[in-house]
């Protein structure tokens, strides 16, 4: 008799926890990094659901301290978005702008802790200067451009097209009889390069990944010169140690040398130290 009222009593209990209530589960989670301009400011969203709503506030980690509003750099949102306006230099505070942040939703069922995000601010100031790198090439190798600027904002750029005249180079041209290429790391390749290379201009476009800022570069000339004499092959660029690449896109690794006659190139892949 009284297990049977005990075997009910349970059943009726999770009966009831099946149906009406369920513990915090995130519908939008914050990313684990963001980098933001002063300039723009940004906000991490959070939102969780369950039943009954949980509660969502956020938390400094690893020490687990509650976040509160900053007056004029840090606020809390009524729908659980942390929001950081646009800031002046002088604000600039290191445990709100470069801090690590998670996410804590609550209810009477439990609580639920997202992921931590590193949150950094970046000082930008309006406008930026961009300019084409280039080494003269000789006349049947390879020449290689690039887009360059200072060390600081060159991190946050990325080349959306390059320009030859008035002709437009996109990345990931899949043209591959082509003679130009715009590498995924955004450089501009030129194959066995013509003295018609030589008269034209180049210049490339870039966005501003923090600002969305887009800049064009001055144009700028390349100097093909006539191969003379014999001369071995000279590698024109340092060697990339590492690319990384979001699964599913294309990669260009790149190879560029020069010398009299023109260099050929074979490349090798070392797998678990076997070449083939
Ligand atoms: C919360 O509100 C802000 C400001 O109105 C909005 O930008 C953001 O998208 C909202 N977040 C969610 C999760 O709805
Ligand atoms: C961001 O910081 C830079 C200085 O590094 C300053 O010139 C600019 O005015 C700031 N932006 C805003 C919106 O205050």
């Amino acid at each position: 008799m009284d297990s049977t009222l005990l075997l009910l009593l349970l059943t009726g209990c999770s009966v009831k926890f099946a149906l009406g209530q369920q513990g915090p589960v995130f519908i939008l989670e914050p990313p684990s990094t963001l980098v933001f301009s002063n300039t723009t400011g940004s906000q991490l969203g959070c939102s969780a659901h369950g039943s009954p709503t949980p509660h969502v506030t956020w938390i400094t980690s690893p020490d687990q301290r509650s976040v509160t509003a900053v007056p004029g750099l840090r606020q809390l949102l009524g729908n659980g978005t942390l929001y950081f306006p646009p800031f002046l230099a002088q604000d600039f505070r290191a445990e709100v702008h470069n801090a690590r942040y998670r996410c804590r939703a609550t209810s009477s069922v439990g609580t639920a802790l997202s992921r931590e995000v590193t949150l950094r601010a970046v000082l930008t100031v309006p406008g930026y200067d961009v300019r084409v790198n280039r080494q003269p090439v000789m006349e049947g190798c390879n020449a290689v451009l690039s887009c360059t600027a200072r060390e600081d904002v060159k991190e946050h750029l990325t080349v959306t097209s390059w320009f030859r005249d008035d002709a437009i180079l996109l990345p990931g041209n899949t043209d591959t009889g082509g003679r130009f290429v715009v590498t995924s790391q955004g450089d501009l390749h030129i194959r066995a390069a013509k003295p018609e290379d030589g008269r034209a201009t180049y210049s490339c476009l870039t966005l501003h990944a923090l600002t969305s800022e887009r800049r064009k570069s001055e144009p700028a000339t390349l100097t093909v010169t006539e191969p003379t004499g014999s001369s071995p092959p000279r590698l024109m660029q340092r060697s990339e140690i590492a690319i990384s690449a979001e699964s599913g896109s294309d990669v260009h690794l790149t190879c560029s040398a020069q010398g009299s006659p023109a260099p050929q190139f074979t490349w090798y892949r070392d797998v678990n130290g076997w070449f083939n």
